[in-house]
Formats: C-alpha cells, structure tokens, sequence
C-alpha cells in the first residue's frame, strides 16, 4: 500500500507578535497575534508517502536527512510526534518518508517552520485521506510551530489566544483573503542567511521567566490585535504602520530585557529602522513600516505605490545581501508533483 501527498505553504509574517507562552508543550501563547501569509514566491514544498515497505519514518529538510533518534531539535522532534498522531487517526501503521525543500533559508527569520508545519500537516492529512477541517490543521500545526498555526490560511490571519488548558480554543482563522487589501506588500531585507543563535523556542521562555518589562506585554499586544484588524479594515495604513513599528519595538523590547539578554537584531536592522522613520518624516505620513522576527532580517511592510522607494533604500542599507518582495498569498496549495525521487523511495525501502 503507498499512500502520498504534496502541499505548498508559505511563511507568515506577524503584524502584531507572539512571543511568550502559556504552556511550552503545547506552544500556547500569552497574546493573540494577527499576520500576513505570504506568497507563493517564498515557501516550503512538502511531499509525503506512507508505504509498507518502510520500517520508520524519515524526514529529509531541504536535503539533509532525519529520524527520529538523529532529530537532535525540538521542531524535528515535533514532526516526528506530528506524524504518529495523524498515522494514528487513520488507523495506518506504515512507515513515512517526508521530503521538505524551502525557497529560502531556514532558520534565518523567515519561519520556514511556520510553512514547513503547515505543509506537513496539509501533506499528511491528504495523504492519509483523513479530510480535517482547517480548525484541526491549525490545532495540530500549532504543536509543531506555534506560528505555523497561522499559515494555514492565506491573506491576514487572527491565532486566537484561547483560554483553555488543553490548547483546543487557540487556533488561527482567515480575517481578510488576500484580495482585501491587495496593495500590502512585504519588503524582505536579507542581511544574515545564517541561523538564530538563541532557538524561538529558548527565546520565549527565557524572556518569560527572566524580563520584568514583559509582565506588560501580553495586555499591550492583545489591545493592538483589535486596533491592527480595524486599521486593516479601514485600510488605513498610517494607523496600521505604527502600530506594527510599536509591537516588533515592544517585543524585542522584552528580549533585551531577558537575561542573558536575547539580541536578534544586528547593525543594519537597526540603519534600516532608522531610515523608515527617515522616509515617513520625509512624506508626512507613515509610509513604511518596519518589523522583525527572531532574527535579523527586516520585513518592510508598504503599499505598492511605495514599493520601489522602499526596496531602493533596502538595496543602498549596507550589509543587505537580497531583497524580496511578497503580497499577501493565497495559503496553502496541493500540488500534483512529488519531491520523493525513486531513488530516495529505493534507499529508504532498503533500509
Ligand atoms: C518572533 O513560532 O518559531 O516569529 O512555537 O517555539 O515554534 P515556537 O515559536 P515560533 O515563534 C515565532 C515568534 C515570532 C513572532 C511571530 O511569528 O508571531
């Protein structure tokens, strides 16, 4: 019996964060956060293939290759577990190969664990025929990454921070689709492809248990989620741009607080967040605003009519080595092709 699967997924980018969690093993968060899907252009391809003939599971990441004894981070660990579970509803006991390959670097501030969870769970689920509900895929992409919850759906998405221990109200849903608001564009600065020093994962809860400053920080976050849908809603982006500049400021805000203190950003992220002030000082009005995750790389969120200026300033910041643009995608697509080669399908059963 074989059974398979691909999907594509792309990364989220958050307008207003997660960062700190309720329960580290259920990756259940303080706050609620709103994002952005991105597009088709940045994504991670996932296939997957149950079969008889494979005694276990193994994964391969954009070539190298995992099982569960080699999985040596919790995220490699979360798919392993991910794919017991869903195995497990399905009442099918064969061994699966996945084979995930990301159009970016991974690791580097561009959640590929936020696409790659998604593909997975997208991947598995129509493999296996099981036909769950975006709810469920959210839930169950949620263990893996908790943003990853966020990138089962395209346009902008509300992960709702839910109130239940067992984490079955904290899931994400689609707020606008990706024609809403059509004009949105992320500017992507790259300026590190190396991979986070301190894992999301350690940066949550140390700033957690150690920053006194983040005590304020899930009610402040939780006001700008209703605030950012409604300047969404209105399409007001000057109202929309502070309050994504404030919350990326606020949170590592609390990881220079933690300690040892977590320091994600680097020289250029700081020259470009000054020449964003530089440029909204300039029109009046904010034009551009800038955002980071848990690394280095800037995410300038701007309108189309801005796209150029904004990618121009990117390309003259020194020590950016790439800049990509992405809309709002359309979230998760199956796709008819699979990355697993008869060759790797061959080792695999042989081993
Ligand atoms: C800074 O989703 O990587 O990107 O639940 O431990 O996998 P885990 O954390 P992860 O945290 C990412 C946090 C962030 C902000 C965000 O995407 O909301």
């Amino acid at each position: 019996m074989q059974l398979a699967g691909t999907f594509r997924c792309s990364p989220n980018i958050a307008l207003i964060k997660y960062w700190g969690r309720r329960d580290d093993a259920l990756n259940l968060p303080n706050n609620s956060s709103v994002s952005m899907t991105l597009d088709s252009g940045l994504s991670t391809r996932t296939s997957v293939l149950f079969s008889d003939s494979l005694g276990s599971d193994v994964v391969y990441v954009d070539g190298n290759r995992y099982t569960q004894e080699s999985a040596q981070n919790e995220k490699l660990g979360n798919i392993f577990e991910t794919i017991r579970y869903m195995r497990g509803l399905a009442a099918v006991r064969s061994g699966a190969i996945v084979v995930s390959e990301n159009s970016f670097p991974s690791g580097a501030g561009l959640a590929s664990s936020a696409s790659g969870g998604a593909a997975l769970v997208c991947a598995v689920d129509a493999a296996l025929g099981l036909g769950l509900s975006k709810t469920e895929l959210s839930l169950i992409a949620r263990r893996i990454s908790g943003s990853a919850c966020r990138s089962l759906f395209g346009g902008i998405a509300l992960w709702k921070r839910g109130s239940k221990a067992d984490g079955s109200d904290s899931f994400a849903e689609q707020l606008f689709d990706e024609k809403y608001w059509s004009e949105l564009v992320d500017v992507i600065a790259m300026s590190s492809e190396a991979s986070k020093k301190v894992s999301s994962s350690e940066g949550h809860s140390r700033t957690v248990r150690t920053s006194g400053l983040y005590k304020l920080r899930p009610a402040l976050a939780e006001a700008s989620v209703g605030k950012v849908i409604g300047a969404i809603r209105n399409r007001d982006f000057n109202a929309l741009a502070e309050l994504i500049m404030r919350d990326s400021n606020n949170m590592h805000a609390t990881m220079l607080d933690s300690w040892p203190p977590i320091i994600y950003m680097s020289d250029v992220s700081t020259a470009i967040i000054s020449s964003v002030h530089a440029m909204n000082k300039d029109h009046g009005e904010n034009i551009a605003a800038y955002t980071f995750d848990a690394g280095p790389n800037a995410h300038v969120i701007t309108l189309s009519k801005h796209e150029a200026e904004v990618r121009d300033m990117l390309l003259g910041t020194k020590g950016v080595i790439r800049v990509v643009s992405s809309k709002a995608g359309t979230g998760p697509e199956r796709l008819g092709e699979s990355l697993i080669s008869e060759e790797i399908l061959r080792h695999e059963a042989g081993n």
